[in-house]
């Protein structure tokens, strides 16, 4: 089997020093794939991508155990610019547009560390704008007085402008309507079959997720407890159940149901 671009090894996250927030973690994600990892709240997705793009020391976290691989490469060591450099790129939680620049402003931004010259550049943001046509209309206005999905849309552009072959994309659906969530995955897949670019995203939006991923992971307090083929995820009654709001019981997570149980439903 090839080499996945992305491969998180029995991770172990602390903050602090003493807060055990990943508890042994593993996934894999393949080149230009998209990877969904799911979870409620407090499961441990951005951690895990923060653990990815070495974000984790600026939030006193740490990786304490196993092993984070790129193309085979190990990662743990790196820099959040080694990451950007290797075409590792994270669009952080919560859309984090500096709201007193313009939206062409803010894409520019994400264009700092290139070095191949104003042309390239200027060609990729005409790219994102024929990718993000609500971008280019907006081109000219100040980012805080844009739409939430604009802004949404701003995160996602200006890591694009980095010109990226993964993009860690965290809670891209928080706070929008169903309407722009839809839009803004769209805009993902077109991406992802256009241009090749990988993503793994952390949703609590499984639904949406699902429909737009080729795989998914399942986190709860800090472990993967499930994962597959997205179709197969969308049709597994726990997932169904437990995620997609479809179960009549008043059970809220996996760990509620006896784990005999469970196995045998999973291992069916
Ligand atoms: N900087 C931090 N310091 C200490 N604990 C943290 C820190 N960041 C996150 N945690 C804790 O780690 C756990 C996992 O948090 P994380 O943000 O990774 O979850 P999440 O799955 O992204 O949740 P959400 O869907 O709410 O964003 C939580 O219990 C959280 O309180
Ligand atoms: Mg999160």
């Amino acid at each position: 089997m090839a080499t996945p671009l992305l491969e998180v090894n029995g991770i172990e996250v602390i903050y602090n020093h003493v807060i055990l927030v990943l508890k042994g973690v593993s996934l894999q994600v393949p080149e230009g794939r998209i990877v969904a990892l799911l979870g409620g709240n407090g499961a441990g997705k951005t951690t895990t991508l923060r653990a990815v793009s070495n974000l984790l020391a600026g939030e006193r976290g740490e990786v304490t155990k196993g092993s984070i691989t790129l193309r085979g490469e190990r990662i743990e060591k790196l820099t959040t610019a080694d990451m950007v450099e290797r075409g590792v790129i994270q669009v952080m939680e919560g859309r984090h547009c500096f709201g007193h620049l313009t939206i062409e402003e803010n894409l520019l931004t994400g264009a700092y560390t290139r070095k191949d010259g104003k042309a390239a550049i200027q060609a990729t943001l005409e790219k994102v704008y024929a990718y993000f046509p609500r971008l280019k209309t907006r081109r000219h206005s100040q980012a805080a007085y844009t739409s939430g999905g604009e802004q949404q849309m701003c995160a996602i552009g200006r890591a694009l402008m980095a010109n990226p072959k993964m993009v860690l994309l965290d809670e891209p659906s928080m706070g929008l309507a169903p309407q722009i969530v839809e839009e803004v995955f769209e805009i993902v897949k077109d991406l992802n079959t256009k241009e090749g670019t990988t993503f793994l995203l952390a949703e609590q939006n499984t639904h949406m997720a699902l429909r737009y991923a080729d795989y998914g992971y399942i986190l709860e307090n800090g472990r993967v407890v499930m994962d597959g083929e997205a179709r197969a995820l969308a049709e597994n009654e726990d997932v169904k159940e437990f995620y997609l709001g479809m179960g009549g019981g008043d059970r809220k997570s996996f760990r509620d149901v006896k784990s005999y149980k469970r196995r045998k439903r999973w291992l069916a």
